[in-house]
C-alpha cells in the first residue's frame, strides 16, 4: 500500500524498546527477556527503520521510548539509542522514557537528562508488596521512593506513575492505600489503569478473574475523588496531571492526529494509513518491519475521531468537526439531549465532551453516536 498526503506537519515519534529484565504476568505488549546481543542487533535495525523515513527533525515535538522496558538497556545501549535521535532529542519539547523503578539509577538518570529527555514513566502499579509478588514485579517501595529522590536531583521536572486497580484480591482499604502512597510522591502526572486480563499473558492462563464492574466503578469514583481533590486534573479517562503536566505525545494520540512509530509492533499513523510493525523479531532484525497497513477513509476516520477525541475531558470542538466531516453535529440534537438530559454529556455552543459518569460507559456513547451519525449522513 502506498503512503500518501502527509496532511499537516508529524510532531510525535514513538519508539518501541521491546526487552525486559523480567516478564510481569499481566502483560500482553511486545517484549522479550533482555539479551545483550538482540539489544545490540536491535538498535543497528531501528537506526535502518528511522532514516528509512526521513523525518524533518524540525517538525517533531514529542518522543516517547516506550516498552518493554527501554530502561532495561546498559548506559552504554542506552547511549547509543539517544545517539541515532540526537538532532530530534535536541528541538523536542517533551521527550518520555519509561523505565522499571529497580532498572534505572544515577548514572543512567544522568545520561538520560544530558541528552535531553525531560519526562520519566515509571511502572509501580500499586504500593502492596504481595500484590507486586503476585504480577512478578521486583521493584521494592522504597526504591521508587528513592529513584524519584535520584530523578529530581539529575533535573527530571516531569515523572509520572503507572498504576493498575482492579486485582482480583484488592479491597477498598488496597486501593486507598495506594492513592495515598503516590499522593505522597508529589508527581507531576498519573496513569491509573483498570487491570485487563489479556489472552496470551500469565494471569489469562491462570484463568485469573478480575473483579466486577460496579466494584471497579466503585474504586475509581474513589481514585477520581480523592486525586483531584488533591490537584491532580482528570483530563483523559485513565490519566490524571498537575497543572501544565498532561502528557503532550499521548494528547497526540488522543486528539486522532498523525505520528511515527519505530520498532518492533510499533504503530503509527502517517497521512490517510494507519500502520502496524511486526512482532516477530528475527523479521526486524531483517529489516522487514512492516505487518499490516490500514487505509483510513472518512468513515474511520470520523470512528477513530469520536473513540480517542471523546477520551478527553475537553472532548471536541464542533466547527472542527463539521470542516473535517462535512456533517453538523447539531443533526443529531435529540440523541444529544438525551445524552445530556442523562448528564453524560456536555453540549455548549461551541464544544461537545463528556461528564465523569459519560467517560465511564465511553463505548457505549460512541457507538449510540456513530449509529445516529450513520443514519444521517452515510446513507
Ligand atoms: C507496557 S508497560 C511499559 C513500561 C514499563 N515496562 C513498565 O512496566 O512500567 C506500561 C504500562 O502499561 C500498563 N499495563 C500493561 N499491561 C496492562 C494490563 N494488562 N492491564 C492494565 N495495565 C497494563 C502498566 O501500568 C504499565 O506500567
Ligand atoms: S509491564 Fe513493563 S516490565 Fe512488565 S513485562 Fe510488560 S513491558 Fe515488561
Amino acid at each position: 500500500m502506498k503512503i500518501n498526503q502527509r496532511n499537516n506537519k508529524i510532531e510525535s515519534l514513538y519508539i518501541h524498546i521491546p526487552f525486559c529484565n523480567n516478564i510481569c504476568t499481566y502483560c500482553d505488549f511486545s517484549k522479550f527477556i533482555y539479551r545483550k546481543d538482540w539489544v545490540d542487533k536491535y538498535l543497528r535495525s531501528l537506526k535502518r527503520e528511522f532514516l528509512s523515513y526521513n523525518i524533518n527533525k524540525n517538525e517533531i515535538k514529542t518522543i516517547y521510548f516506550g516498552g518493554g522496558t527501554p530502561s532495561s538497556l546498559t548506559c552504554s545501549q542506552i547511549r547509543r539509542l539517544l545517539l541515532i535521535f540526537k538532532d530530534y532529542l535536541k528541538i523536542a519539547k517533551e521527550i518520555t522514557f519509561e523505565a522499571n523503578p529497580e532498572s534505572l539509577d544515577v548514572k543512567k538518570l544522568k545520561l538520560l537528562y544530558s541528552f535531553g529527555v525531560n519526562r520519566l514513566s515509571l511502572g509501580v502499579e500499586t504500593f502492596n508488596p504481595d500484590i507486586l509478588r503476585e504480577l512478578n514485579r521486583k521493584h521494592t517501595n522504597t526504591q521508587v521512593k528513592n529513584i524519584i529522590s535520584k530523578a529530581r536531583d539529575a533535573g527530571f521536572k516531569n515523572i509520572n506513575i503507572d498504576l493498575i486497580y482492579g486485582y482480583k484480591s484488592q479491597t477498598l482499604a488496597d486501593v486507598k492505600k495506594d492513592v495515598e502512597e503516590v499522593i505522597k510522591l508529589n508527581v507531576e502526572h498519573i496513569s491509573y489503569y483498570s487491570l485487563l486480563v489479556e489472552e496470551h499473558t500469565k494471569l489469562y492462563n491462570q484463568s485469573y478473574k478480575p473483579l466486577d464492574d460496579d466494584t471497579l466503578r466503585n474504586y475509581f469514583d474513589y481514585i477520581h475523588q480523592v486525586l483531584k481533590k488533591n490537584k491532580y486534573i482528570h483530563y483523559e479517562v485513565s490519566n490524571f496531571a498537575k497543572k501544565g503536566y498532561k502528557s503532550e505525545h499521548n494528547l497526540t494520540y488522543w486528539n486522532n492526529q498523525q505520528y511515527y512509530g519505530i520498532g518492533l509492533s510499533a504503530s503509527g499513523y502517517i497521512g490517510n494509513v494507519r500502520y502496524k510493525n511486526t512482532n516477530n523479531l528475527m523479521k526486524y532484525f531483517s529489516n522487514q518491519y512492516k505487518y499490516s497497513e490500514e487505509l483510513v477513509d472518512i468513515k474511520d476516520d470520523l470512528t477513530y475521531y469520536l473513540m480517542l477525541k471523546l477520551r478527553l475531558k475537553q472532548g471536541f470542538n464542533k466547527d472542527e468537526f463539521k470542516n473535517k466531516f462535512h456533517f453538523d453535529i447539531n443533526t443529531v440534537e435529540p440523541l444529544l439531549n438525551k445524552l445530556e438530559n442523562h448528564k453524560y454529556l456536555h453540549n455548549t455552543n461551541n464544544q461537545i465532551s463528556l461528564t465523569y459518569s459519560g467517560m465511564m460507559i465511553l463505548d457505549d456513547i460512541v457507538s449510540e453516536l456513530l449509529l445516529e451519525i450513520e443514519k444521517n449522513y452515510f446513507i
